[in-house]
């Protein structure tokens, strides 16, 4: 039975207790598609609730879905239109699947460079990942899909993710870790997944000043907070601190079920019947249904109030109502046939970053080339919750091959990196294959125009890099190769920063990030120049030593502590701040086109004009970066925080003015007994390509 439209308030009347309770804590999906779902209440009309995992694209058991780019690829392109598309195209996939909520965006701030999910995120800086978390959202929630942007706040690590105190302070939280959410909750985002860990002294999934008095009270969030999978720690608190639905709500055995997956033999070191040990980044599975029969206990006692059960309650059908899912006709879409395949090629290639070319890109058509690297017969991807099976996918090799009219030959050169998958079996073609041989891999480069190399790091959810280091040899093998052909080019698939200690023995260097279903496709576009790696870097690469996080202390944490000591100082602010040399700036990347910035002129105190030529033969894009820097740039202030960007394609010859606006964020400072205040001016800002390499200043 369903409803028309359905009065939400007189529905939360009409519900017995027990009944409001089976709406506020997961249950199994008799499907078996869903990653969390709710079974809604028959006798009233109250349809089922299915939510996926989010954020790279859809996963359901058992029906593949376009697989997209690592999100901080997609940042990458500096060009949130493209999160709006991509969201569109995953809440369409979604609808289509019949899933009503999607686990993403992904929006935890990269704070350090080891952390095992800095793919799902977006960036070291708040003002980027704002813009991409607002269109992330809308572009979801244009289909009828309720976004979850995710994980509120400060899981900026794997490690110890369920059980780490993060001591930082407000100011902090407010001027780089919130921003984000708060953007996802302007741009309308439905619900909210809190993060495991403590923040200053209470676990996030019970933290009633962040969740109850900032995202509900100060933010006007009114859609529903949903905790992490098995992260709803206790019942009254959470429930009392704002804490709307619990996921998923069922025992781990059942969740095995569900996702039928082998139940893993020794329980203590595994997860998902992996080896590797993940332990210390899972929270404790036993810790479930807090939200079922405790919860109405705690109701009955008077513990947590009926009326915040209804407003939880309200908050879960308010969402189920706005995307229509008590409309009977709630319409079918398609999602295969509308140009998904396409979106997800141009944002890897967009996404692209070119750290070094020495002219050897892009490649002339009839090359001969030696396609290197341990998984160049493989699209490259992270492990996790993100995990998922792609419709379509063109390993890098296959990619490179179709485009190229000369021999392309393809080697391994070391074996396969290991990696962790939640999902992914043993692959048995892997063991099938001869062992691949350093030898192998140089003589073959030594007889190509060309050496493309491919080298990729091992992230995974739950896990966190031990160092920066490319791992399994792929160091050696770049500099092996590179020693035979002076045509070296390398392609790094990667999490985030890796160390590129052959950087000066190589040609060009592009960070192709993980570049989901697409990876070949895009990258022969790329390499062969039929499209421009327009990408921008929204993460610093430095030597691992240069990074401010650096002791037991700040990272991983210590006694089970974690200290956010660097304050603001996230990222370039950081660089800035000690005059350190980053190897690449926040904000670089090379085109094959070349600009020129002729003017720039501020309209008013939130806008910059500025005039732009592509000097070059050819169609290229831009990226115009506008930092913005006080004048009394003090010791706790950092020295410039990007203000705003414009991505811009330009044709061979011509000149176009681009506006650039400006966010209120890099003029402001939260301060704790005053909250926000205006920064006083005047203020630089500083128009460039990159954070180190300003073009024009121009004074407000
Ligand atoms: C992850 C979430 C994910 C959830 C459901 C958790 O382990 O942290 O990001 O949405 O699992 O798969």
């Amino acid at each position: 039975m369903a409803i028309a439209k359905a009065d939400v308030e007189s529905l939360v009347e009409e519900l017995t207790l027990e009944e409001k309770i089976q709406l506020v804590h997961g249950a199994v999906d008799p499907e078996g598609t869903a990653t969390g779902y709710l079974p809604g209440v028959e006798r009233l009309g109250i349809p089922e609730l299915r939510l996926a995992d989010g954020p790279l694209g859809v996963r359901v058991n058992g029906a593949p879905a376009t697989l997209f780019p690592a999100s901080i690829a997609l940042a990458s392109t500096f060009d949130p239109e493209l999160a709006r598309e991509q969201g569109t195209a995953m809440g369409r996939e979604a609808k289509a699947r019949d899933q009503d909520a999607l686990l993403g965006p992904g929006l935890n701030l990269i704070r350090v460079p080891h952390c095992g999910r800095n793919f799902e995120y977006y960036s070291e800086d708040p003002v980027l990942t704002a813009a991409f978390a607002g269109a992330s959202v809308e572009g979801i929630q244009s289909a009828d899909v309720i976004a979850t942007p995710k994980h509120y706040v400060a899981n900026n690590q794997e490690l110890y993710r369920a059980s780490v105190n993060v001591n930082v302070s407000e100011r902090a939280l407010r001027e780089c870790y919130l921003p984000g959410f708060e953007a996802a909750v302007d741009a309308g985002a439905g619900s909210i997944m809190t993060a495991y860990n403590s923040v200053n002294g209470s676990f996030m999934s019970e933290n009633r000043p962040l969740v109850t008095d900032v995202l509900k009270g100060e933010w006007g969030f009114d859609g529903y907070v949903v905790s992490d999978w098995f992260g709803a720690v206790s019942t009254v608190s959470s429930a009392n601190g704002g804490l709307d639905l619990e996921m998923p709500g069922v025992s781990r055995d059942e969740l095995w079920e569900m996702f039928d997956i082998e139940p893993p033999e020794d329980d203590d070191d595994t997860v998902f019947g992996e080896t590797k040990d993940v332990s210390d980044g899972m929270p404790d599975m036993t810790n479930t249904g807090n939200f079922a029969e405790p919860l109405r206990e705690a109701v009955e006692r008077g513990d947590v109030p009926r009326a915040r059960l209804d407003d939880m309650v309200t908050r879960i059908l308010r969402q189920m109502e706005r995307i229509g899912a008590f409309d009977e006709d709630r319409s079918e879409v398609s999602a295969e046939d509308d140009g998904h395949r396409e979106l997800a090629e141009t944002i890897a290639a967009r996404g692209a970053v070119l750290l070094e070319n020495d002219g050897v890109l892009p490649l002339a058509d009839d090359v001969d080339i030696a396609v290197i690297g341990p998984g160049v017969e493989e699209i490259s991807t992270g492990g996790g919750s993100s995990e998922m099976d792609a419709l379509h996918e063109v390993p890098t090799a296959t990619g490179i091959d179709a485009r190229a009219n000369g021999t392309v030959t393809v080697k391994r050169g070391v074996p396969p990196i290991e990696k962790v998958s939640f999902f992914g079996g043993d692959d048995e073609d892997d063991d099938q294959q001869p062992e691949p041989t350093l030898d192998d891999a140089v003589s073959a480069a030594a007889d190509a125009d060309i050496a493309v190399v491919v080298v990729e790091d091992a992230a995974a959810e739950a896990v966190d890099r031990d160092d920066l280091t490319l791992p399994g040899g792929q160091n050696e093998l770049v500099e092996d190769v590179a020693a035979v052909n002076d045509n070296t080019v390398v392609v790094v698939q990667s999490s985030g920063p890796v160390e590129l200690p052959w950087r000066d023995d190589v040609s060009a260097i592009l960070e192709s990030w993980y570049p989901g279903q697409a990876d070949g496709d895009a990258l022969a576009a790329v390499l062969f120049g039929d499209a421009d790696p327009s990408g921008r870097l929204p993460v610093t690469f430095a030597n691992e030593d240069d990074y401010p996080v650096t002791d037991d202390a700040t990272f991983p944490g210590t006694d089970g502590e974690v200290q956010y000591d660097e304050g603001l100082l996230v990222g370039y602010r950081y660089f800035d701040a000690t005059d350190a040399d980053p190897v690449y700036p926040f904000g670089h990347g090379l085109s094959y086109a070349a600009f020129e910035y002729r003017d720039a002129e501020l309209v008013d105190d939130r806008r910059v004009e500025v005039t732009i030529e592509n000097v070059s033969d050819r169609t290229g894009r831009d990226v115009v970066q506008a930092y913005v820097r006080p004048s009394n740039a003090s010791d706790d202030r950092p020295v410039r925080e990007l203000g705003g960007f414009t991505a811009v394609e330009l044709p061979a010859g011509e000149t176009v003015t681009v506006d650039v606006d400006l966010d209120d964020l890099a003029f402001s400072a939260y301060d704790e007994t005053a909250g926000w205040t205006a920064l006083e001016g005047p203020f630089t800002i500083e128009i460039g390509r990159s954070a180190r390499d300003i073009e024009f200043e121009v004074t407000l």
